[in-house]
């Protein structure tokens, strides 16, 4: 067990933060999407540290956080297309897999042996004040035990990471509240792998043709849809109330009986996205059956929270 340390960000403290991720430990700090589990992307020791934390079962590759495009442009591949999508959407909650280039620190376990890389300038002040004190890439899963509900707020890091990571940077809760938008631009056409923040409808008109992995066939086929970001009770969907014992989160107005929340009174998804994981983790009470959920809407930010709300939903390894 490592002694972990909430903190509130001062001088100082990023000072020692950036000491503490150059030594190859865990530092988790916010960013505008989720908080991050963050290790130096270079070092293999502080990599496996990571792995190791979240008890991820297989060594997914992680996004490595940069502080600006130029340093993004030395680890990867940028074309022209890929370059100016950063352009436009960075820094924001938007990842690019690119391939890597040649000589590239990045450590392999990273990026799990692909001959690709996945990079982001994030927007928070927090954390680009760390990267930019730390000053190399920083590799960082969400900080949350696998399969488990991302954190927004630095307390639920603390309830799920305690004695795993040596600073928990606390910066208030995330805005954005979904994890990014993961853009594989490493092909021919490039693909969506994880919808997020940064939208389809946002993206086409730089790309032309886009491809996105389609997660309408996985509901098909459940049994094909990996579990995460879920809690420990039951979830249900496109519930219109509650059942016996559940619990119900709705969008839009609910009554105000107890056990019942609501992603957003007004009906708007960005409020939805970033009240999400917060509202999960609010509700996962025991003596509950299980949680109903309303339905959402599948336009915008809408195809990113039903995209959580599938896998949440998905049946258990
Ligand atoms: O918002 C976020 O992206 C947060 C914050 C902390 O930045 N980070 C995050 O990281 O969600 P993680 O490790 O939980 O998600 C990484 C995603 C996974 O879906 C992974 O499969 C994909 O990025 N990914 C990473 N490297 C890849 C690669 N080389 N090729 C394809 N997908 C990759
Ligand atoms: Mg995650």
């Amino acid at each position: 067990m490592i002694e972990t340390r909430v903190l509130k960000p001062t001088d100082a403290v990023l000072y020692e933060a950036a000491a503490t991720l150059a030594a190859g430990e865990l530092v988790a700090f916010p960013t505008e999407t989720v908080y991050g589990l963050g290790g130096d992307a270079t070092s293999d020791t502080a990599v496996a540290r990571i792995f190791e934390a979240k008890a991820r079962p297989s060594f997914n590759p992680l996004i490595s956080h940069v502080q600006d495009l130029d340093e993004a442009f030395m680890l990867g591949d940028f074309d022209e297309r890929a370059r100016s999508v950063a352009e436009v959407f960075w820094p924001g909650p938007l990842t690019l897999v690119v391939r890597r280039r040649e000589k590239c620190p990045i450590s392999l376990l990273a990026s799990a042996g692909l001959d690709t890389i996945a990079i982001r300038v994030p927007a928070h002040p927090l954390a680009a004040e760390l990267l930019r004190a730390v000053g190399r890439p920083i590799a960082a899963p969400s900080a949350n035990p696998s399969g488990r509900v991302s954190p927004t707020m630095a307390e639920h890091v603390l309830a799920g990471l305690a004695g795993k990571v040596s600073i928990i940077l606390d910066g208030g809760p995330c805005s954005v509240g979904l994890e990014s938008t993961v853009l594989d631009l490493s092909g021919n056409v490039p693909s969506i792998l994880r919808p997020g923040a940064v939208t389809v409808e946002m993206l086409a008109p730089l790309l032309g043709s886009l491809t996105t992995a389609d997660t309408t066939s996985k509901i098909v086929a459940p049994g094909m849809l990996e579990s995460h970001y879920a809690p420990v009770l039951p979830v249900r969907l496109n519930a219109e109330t509650a059942k016996d014992g559940e619990l119900f989160l709705g969008f839009g107005e609910v009554s105000g009986s107890t056990g019942s929340e609501t992603l957003s009174a007004s009906g708007d998804l960005t409020e939805a996205a970033s009240r999400l994981f917060a509202l999960l983790r609010a509700l996962d009470l025991p003596g509950a059956s299980g949680i109903a959920i309303a339905p959402i809407p599948e336009v915008g930010l809408g195809v990113a929270i039903n995209d959580r709300l599938r896998r949440a939903a998905a049946p258990r390894a």
